[in-house]
């Protein structure tokens, strides 16, 4: 039996790294796995993707709001400590994404379930219980914090505490003036007293009440949130909440979570996998909403890390899972690139170039969150120079790439006459214009590859690939349509970069040399790198740039996304060359090398990896530091990368000639595995048993 539940027997082990392992959310707003009684020291979050705010001149970043559900409990005057339970448990259900903790002590238990509702997107619940296990008399103080944890705030320049009748009001006017609206209901079962209490920068309720042995008290907490110029005038949404009480909105929340859960599962007959696959499934779906406006930013909705900006993450690592699972969301996420392509062809013009250079770390109008120094020295602090922002010109082909697979799976050629067809034309003119012609060739020189440990280089062999594929494709769909839209473009220009711009190519033993001087760097391995750091948390981009060791799959990702270009034999040998050379200091590398070691008949191998990508939020082991900056928070391009493993890996998914075709390579032990898909705007099942295919057309709706 699946049993997919996450569970922790002791919350002391990792507090922080617990706030994104036990994350719950709908897209909009993500709560922090963290206990009810705990404050802004414990890392307490409500996040709001896409809703940023900068404080003077420090880094802009997504807001978090006040925390609604703050409690702790009293007897006989002495607060209530979760450490001093006899036992104690949190438990995430994968499956209806609810949080459920309870804690044992001698005389009473605590319980409490919350959920951040799938069906109304700016309403959450919690139901808190004691039940008594002697006759009692308990005090509990409950209600709104205001004072929260900001990573680099202070984001909110007025914090107001109001009461209008039986809904308290948390309202705050953040720097760039967005009003936030918090309103609460409590509704206690019975209770003896109730007051209103005033604690600085808390809005509490006080209820005293006696509990005879084996009674519960029950407190109900809805929650209505309001993000926009002012405060709404009327507190209609949560008085409906409550009217139509906790079990209801409860219930239809996790009818609805679990109903796209099971849609987007893939089961198989290895329990380890179908669990780790389902928390990284988990991951993708609390971050899907139709209402968002933005994208999915690398750390998800877990907290304020990387200034919930979008990256390559979103278009590479998680788009393929929503293109079969959730098209008309996929479509959401490219046209937040559409809506964003003047943000793209202003940054192009700042650094002098023509067409759509897109921001390395986008926020919502597509400008470029990414600092010139965006890590620190470790030991004094300073910031480092890095040039990821001005450099990193993979960004724009990626989003080419992921325009043309949205393409592929859904064949909805609408996207190119939304502004699709002209984004592709911007970013092929943007290549055009930084390449520089030498001999006839065209080189793109002064960049970085995804291996970000090696800066400013020059014809970056994943780059330069991806350049060609995107102005091939791009003069292709031109010559369909453009006229249909009467883009002007010059199709010999984009024709001779096509036919002439350079392309590493393997050298004797294969290899391809990752950039131009790459092959000549020094030979050193991990380890020995390893001792050169002055400080464990020291960004090993200093150290490693003079060496061949690299930060992530660069090469490799080259050959996963490009699987037709290179012989298998080329494949090996490049696996082969980079594997001991690669760090695997981002989690979106371990993917990369488990989809190609899968290709390549390595299956051992590329469950390892499967398993190191859907674990990234179970395991407390990942990188929390770049110097001083903390980077830590939910990792959901590792989760795409993990889904991506099974499907296009394991269960070898491919599109050819417009099919959709399955050449299965299941792993040592595995005999089965099925899940459903979309292609075409088609609905499938697809099952494997023992390499054997059977594809059947669903119904929609069906599960
Ligand atoms: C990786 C990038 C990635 C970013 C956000 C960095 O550490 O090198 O490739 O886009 O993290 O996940």
């Amino acid at each position: 039996m699946n049993e997919y539940k996450v569970r922790s027997f002791n919350y002391q082990e990792d507090r922080i790294f617990n706030g994104n392992k036990f994350l719950i959310g709908n897209g909009l707003y993500g709560l922090r796995g963290t206990l009810d009684e705990f404050t802004k020291k414990d890392n307490v979050g409500l996040l709001a993707s896409g809703v940023y705010d900068q404080h003077g001149k420090k880094i802009r970043e997504p807001l978090n709001l006040f925390n609604p559900f703050y409690t702790t409990v009293y007897l006989n005057n002495k607060k209530i400590k979760y450490e001093d339970a006899k036992e104690f448990l949190l438990e995430l259900d994968l499956e209806t994404a609810t949080l459920k903790r309870v804690s044992v002590f001698d005389d009473l238990i605590i319980t409490s379930k919350r959920f951040v509702s799938s069906v109304h997107s700016h309403t959450l619940g919690r139901r808190y219980v004691i039940k008594a296990l002697k006759d009692l008399n308990i005090t509990l103080k409950s209600g709104i914090d205001l004072d929260i944890y900001e990573l680099n705030g202070p984001h909110y320049l007025i914090k107001k505490r109001l009461k209008d009748g039986s809904v308290y009001k948390a309202v705050g006017v953040t720097n760039e003036e967005k009003t936030i609206t918090l309103d609460l209901i409590q509704k206690p079962s019975s209770v003896d007293t109730i007051r209103d209490i005033k604690e600085p920068l808390k809005l509490l309720k006080e209820f005293n009440v006696f509990l005879s042995k084996g009674e519960e008290f029950v407190l109900d907490s809805f929650v209505s949130i309001f993000i926009g110029e002012k405060m709404p005038s009327d507190n209609q949404e949560v008085k409906e909440l409550e009217k139509r009480g906790f079990d209801s909105l409860y219930q239809e929340h996790c009818y609805t979570f679990k109903k796209r859960f099971q849609n987007a599962l893939i089961e198989t007959d290895n329990l380890e996998i179908n669990f780790n696959l389902a928390y990284a499934v988990y991951q993708l779906l609390i971050l899907e909403n139709k209402e968002l406006t933005t994208s999915i930013s690398a750390r998800g909705i877990s907290g304020q890390t990387y200034k919930g900006a979008v990256f390559w993450d979103t278009e590479i690592f998680m788009l393929p899972f929503y293109l079969l699972t959730n098209p008309s969301f996929a479509k959401n996420l490219i046209e937040y690139r559409l809506k964003t392509l003047k943000g793209a062809l202003d940054k192009a013009k700042k650094y002098g170039y023509k067409g759509a250079f897109y921001a390395w770390e986008s926020q919502e109008f597509g400008q470029d969150a990414c600092s010139l120094y965006n890590v620190s020295d470790a030991v004094s602090g300073k910031p480092i120079r890095t040039y990821f922002a001005d450099k990193q010109i993979h960004i724009s082909g990626d989003i080419a790439y992921a325009i043309a697979n949205y393409l592929k799976f859904t064949n909805d050629y609408s996207i190119l006459f939304k502004g699709g067809l002209k984004v592709l034309l911007e970013i092929s003119n943007f290549y055009l214009s930084y390449a520089q012609k030498e001999n006839g060739v065209y080189h793109l020189n002064d960049v970085l590859g995804p291996d970000e440990y090696h800066e400013r280089v020059n014809d970056n062999a994943f780059t330069n690939y991806l350049a060609k594929y995107t102005v091939e494709i791009t003069l292709n769909y031109l010559k369909s349509f453009a006229h249909l839209l009467g883009l002007q473009y010059d199709s010999l220009a984009l024709q001779d970069f096509i036919d002439n711009i350079y392309l590493p190519k393997p050298n004797k033993e294969g290899v391809i040399e990752q950039f131009q001087g790459y092959f000549a760097l020094e030979d050193v391995s991990i380890e020995q790198l390893k001792t050169r750091l002055k400080h464990p948390n020291e960004y090993w981009g200093r150290v490693a740039s003079s060496t061949k060791i690299i930060k992530q799959a660069d090469v490799v990702t080259l050959l996963v996304l490009f699987p037709d270009l290179f012989s298998e034999g080329i494949k090996r040998a490049n696996f082969a060359y980079y594997f001991p050379l690669t760090e695997h200091g981002s989690s979106l590398s371990s993917s990369m090398y488990g989809l190609l070691a899968i290709e390549l008949g390595d299956l051992d191998y590329g469950l390892q990896m499967f398993f190191k990508s859907s674990q990234a939020d179970l395991d407390p082991k990942q990188k929390l530091w770049a110097g001083k900056v903390y980077i830590g928070g939910s990792h959901p391009a590792s989760a795409g990368g993990a889904y991506k493993c099974l499907v296009f890996g394991f269960m070898g998914l491919k599109v050819s000639n417009g099919q959709v075709i399955f050449e299965p390579k299941l792993p040592f032990g595995t005999t089965f595995m099925q899940f459903n898909f979309y292609f075409l705007g088609k609905k499938y099942n697809l099952s494997i048993i023992n390499n054997k295919v059977d594809v059947q057309e669903l119904k929609e709706g069906a599960l």
